[in-house]
Order: structure tokens, then C-alpha cells, then sequence
């Protein structure tokens, strides 16, 4: 499936999740084909996007978090609702608990729109893979799955005309981004006052610290290592592997593979190492879907993973047979071609 921006919805789409208004009341149904007007309502009642079907991937994206959470914890976030953001976040974590598979199989679910959300619900997902592959304990997990849904709630405060343009920042720019994590933290100190239940010290604390790297030339303080909260630095890869991923105005998505590669080389300067080897065993470095050339020159299309060795998937060519890699040793994959 894929998140679309309400103003880029066309009638026929199909959407993947039940739609809520804020009374949690159904709006839609999953598998509603959308016409004009359901298309006015949706705008009308503020909704960003909603997320649709795409051709065949109905059964390609193995899901670890429902469409349906994702929505509510997009919309959640939009309004600024830290309570309920809080409540959501821990709805996450008992979701990927009972996950058959913590497999992340998906190219990539972000847009340009809306991007700060959606890609706040992913790291969350993957912060809390990384957390689970770790041992980390159900209250633990807690309080991480929340900081990352969280973790960029400062941008709220940045003008609009930055988080949103369509281009690189300028260096004036960007140091106004960079000021993100201090608002963030601000913002979950200040939330008392307006209602908001008392945000956990280590929850506000992996917010402002989402982006320290492991050598210390990250910001906003310039930890090093250990000195930052173990939470933050698994925010941080899962942060910087779904913006990698992701396809935004001014770049193309870099596929699973070659971000793989980045989390690997950037390990022990940005990154904490234990984080980043935790989670390349859960991320498929060939997704269900992707296409692929071999060694032999023939190419096709991955149709399954194999949890223990996810280099070597099962292969459909293109001639209609099969392959599976790990009964093929001397094959390997030389690329994704899409
Ligand atoms: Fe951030």
C-alpha cells in the first residue's frame, strides 16, 4: 500500500484501512473503492491522505502494523495529541509483539506529503523492531516506541517553508532545522501545562537526542557514545534508514540494499554498532517484489524471504521458473534493477 495526500486522491482508488473520524466513529470501510464525493469528505474532514492499495501488493507487503493504527497514529500526531499519541505508541508495541514475523519486507511507505508524520510512524516501527531484537523489556519498549513516534514533534515549531521544502536547505536553513530536538523537548515539558499527563524523563530524553552520533559530532550537545540514551541512538539508525529509503522532491528512495550498506559503513562514527547489527537481521536487503539481476545474467522477481539468510531469497525469473537461492549457492544477487 502507499500513503496518499488527500489532494492527490483519484476516484477508483481503493483505500487499506478503516477510515475514523475523532470520535472514533467509521468514516470508511477497508477495500472502499473511492469516488468524488468520498474524496470531498476526506478533505473536507482534514484527513492529510489516506493509505490505498497498490496493484499486487496485497499480498507483497507482509504488514507488521495495520494500515488502520498507522492512520490513527498519523492523525493523532497531526492534531499535536501527545496523550493519545502516547496511548498509540504503546498499541504499536503489543502490534509487533504479536507479529508472526518482524521480517521488514517494505520498499518504502512515505510521500512527499505529509512526510513528517508518516515517517514518524515508521520509526517508531522500526525503532521498536530494533528494541525487541535487543531484549529490551515490554516497559522499556513502552517508552521507546513513544519517544519515537515523538521524536520529531519539534518540527511543529520550525516554519512550515523549511520542514516542507522541496529542496535542499540552505545552511540557515538547516540550522533552524537543527533546532527541532529542543523544541521537541520544550514541547513534551511544556505539554503539562496544557493537559498533557507527565511524559517520562527518558522519553524526553531520546527526543532531544535523536540526533547525537556515536563519535560526537552530532547535535543538539554532542554526546558520545554510551553518554547517549541507548533509546536515541536506536531512534537515530531507524531514523536515518527510513528518510534513506524514502523518496522526497529532491531525491530518489536508495533501495534496502544499498541502505543497508550506509547503516554498515557509518557504524562506529554515526551510529552505535550493536544498534546497527541488530537491525540489518530483520531488514531484508531484497524485498518481496523487488526486481533483481543475478550472476548468471538472468534476472526476476523476489517472491520470498528466508528469515535466517535474507541475502538469498526464493527468485521468480522472468522465463517463469523458480529459484531458490539458498539451494543455488554458487547464484548471487548483483543488483535491484527497480
Ligand atoms: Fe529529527
Amino acid at each position: 500500500m502507499r500513503y496518499v495526500s488527500s489532494k492527490d486522491l483519484q476516484p477508483g482508488m481503493v483505500i487499506s484501512s478503516n477510515l475514523y473520524d475523532n470520535n472514533e466513529k467509521i468514516l470508511l470501510k477497508a477495500n472502499t473503492q473511492l469516488t468524488e464525493y468520498f474524496i470531498n469528505r476526506i478533505s473536507k474532514l482534514q484527513f492529510d491522505g489516506v493509505y490505498i492499495f497498490e496493484k499486487d501488493d496485497v499480498a507483497k507487503a507482509r504488514q507488521i502494523v495495520s494500515d488502520e493504527t498507522r492512520m490513527k497514529a498519523i492523525n493523532k500526531l497531526k492534531r499535536l495529541d501527545i496523550n493519545a499519541c502516547i496511548f498509540l505508541a504503546n498499541d504499536i508495541v503489543n502490534e509487533i509483539r504479536s507479529s508472526k514475523s518482524l521480517i521488514i519486507e517494505q520498499m518504502s511507505l512515505s510521500s512527499y506529503d505529509s512526510y513528517t508524520y508518516v515517517h514518524s510512524v515508521n520509526v517508531d516501527v522500526l525503532s521498536v523492531i530494533i528494541g525487541i531484537g535487543m531484549g529490551l523489556r515490554n516497559e522499556e519498549l513502552e517508552k521507546l516506541s513513544q519517544a519515537a513516534l515523538l521524536h520529531d514533534i519539534g518540527k511543529c515549531d520550525v516554519p512550515l517553508e523549511i520542514v516542507n521544502k522541496p529542496a535542499k536547505l540552505t545552511s540557515e536553513e538547516y540550522e533552524e532545522m537543527k533546532k527541532h530536538p529542543e523544541y521537541g523537548l520544550k514541547r513534551l515539558r511544556d505539554g503539562r501545562s496544557q493537559g498533557t499527563e507527565e511524559i517520562h524523563a527518558v522519553v524526553k530524553n531520546a527526543v532531544y537526542s535523536h540526533h547525537e552520533n556515536w563519535n560526537g559530532t552530532g547535535y543538539p550537545r554532542g554526546l558520545k557514545g554510551e553518554a547517549i540514551h541507548l533509546f536515541a541512538r536506536i531512534i537515530h539508525v531507524a531514523d536515518v534508514y527510513d528518510a534513506l529509503t524514502a523518496k522526497r522532491a529532491y531525491k530518489d528512495a536508495s533501495n534496502p540494499s544499498d541502505a543497508i550498506e550506509y547503516l554498515m559503513a557509518n557504524s562506529g562514527s554515526m551510529f552505535d554498532i550493536d544498534v546497527v547489527n541488530t537491525f540489518i537481521k530483520y531488514l531484508a536487503p531484497y524485498p518481496i517484489g523487488c526486481d533483481v539481476l543475478l550472476s548468471t545474467g538472468q534476472q526476476g522477481t523476489v517472491i520470498e524471504n528466508n528469515e535466517k539468510y535474507l541475502s538469498r531469497p526464493k527468485i521468480k525469473l522472468t522465463s517463469g521458473v523458480i529459484i531458490d537461492m539458498m539451494k543455488k549457492l554458487n547464484v548471487t544477487i548483483l543488483k535491484i534493477l527497480n
